[in-house]
């Protein structure tokens, strides 16, 4: 089913659940002015100092220039730390106190659920205001933008840190793709959200979900690979979209 709104049956099927899950992507920042990757108009494969975007954030990168990939992250920063949250992500702060079981599962690293005041985050993809040491493997907080040393030594042995974010040719983090399948597969009501969900391993989470049993409700301007498996799709911008859950009653 396609609509173009929140109607009285979806909010029946929000009220009902017990066990939700949500996974979002650039999507649900596009309306705070981040770019997403690759749809909803204002997608922007970037290129910086002439170089791709994939190239920059690779582990390759990491390996022969760190402090490049240490630039590329602080110009990133930049543009982030000037950026809000928008009513999406208010809207999933506060979905997070309205049932039994709720996880927020992200691939964003921007840190703006949490600045909304999501407090049960999964971050698949890490946080770009966070760093990791090389030596210790401690992480740790690095909000200072733009850096004052590159790059950010360790809070705890003095060593070299990189972005606490994967990078293209790295897998997740340990444990935390394994937490967020767990709450898919769990969830009776699951939600995709500013995703084009195609790539893995978080676009397999809507599959663990629907094989557990859950309803799938999907929200996107544009439909995606997801929205055959999705038993609602409600084309429309999150943070227009999201807040209608709880405020469109009758
Ligand atoms: P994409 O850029 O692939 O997809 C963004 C989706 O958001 C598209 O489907 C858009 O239609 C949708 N969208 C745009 N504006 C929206 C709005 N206002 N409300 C809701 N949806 C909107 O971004 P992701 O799926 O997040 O990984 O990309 C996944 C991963 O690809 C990223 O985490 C990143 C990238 O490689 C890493 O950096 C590891």
């Amino acid at each position: 089913m396609v609509l173009t709104e929140v109607t009285g049956e979806l909010i029946h099927i929000f009220d009902s659940a017990r066990n939700v899950a949500v996974l979002t992507g650039a999507g649900v920042s596009a309306e705070s002015g981040v770019p997403t990757f690759r749809g909803g108009g204002d997608a922007t494969m970037w290129s910086w100092r002439g170089r791709p975007v994939t190239e920059l954030s690779s582990a390759e990168m990491l390996a022969t220039d760190p402090t490049l990939v240490w630039e590329w992250f602080d110009y990133r920063r930049g543009l982030l730390k000037e950026l809000s949250p928008n009513p999406g992500h208010y809207a999933l702060a506060e979905w997070e106190g309205r049932f039994e079981n709720f996880a927020l599962i992200t691939q964003n690293i921007d840190d703006l659920h949490r600045a909304a005041g999501s407090m049960n985050l999964l971050e698949l993809h890490g946080n770009i205001w966070r760093a990791r040491c090389l030596r210790c493997s401690s992480t740790f907080e690095a909000r200072e933008s733009p850096l004052e040393q590159n790059p950010p030594l360790c809070l705890v042995c003095g060593g070299p840190s990189r972005p606490d974010v994967v990078l293209f040719g790295e897998s997740l983090p340990e444990g935390v793709f394994e937490r967020a399948e767990e709450a898919a597969s769990r969830a009776d009501l699951f939600f995709v959200i500013g995703t084009s969900a195609v790539v893995y391993p978080a676009a397999s989470l809507p599959i663990a979900a629907k094989q557990g049993g859950a309803r799938i409700i999907e929200v996107n301007p544009e439909r995606t690979d997801i929205s055959i498996l999705a038993d609602v799709t409600v084309l429309g911008r999150a943070g227009e979209i999201l807040p209608q859950f709880v405020t469109q009653r009758g």
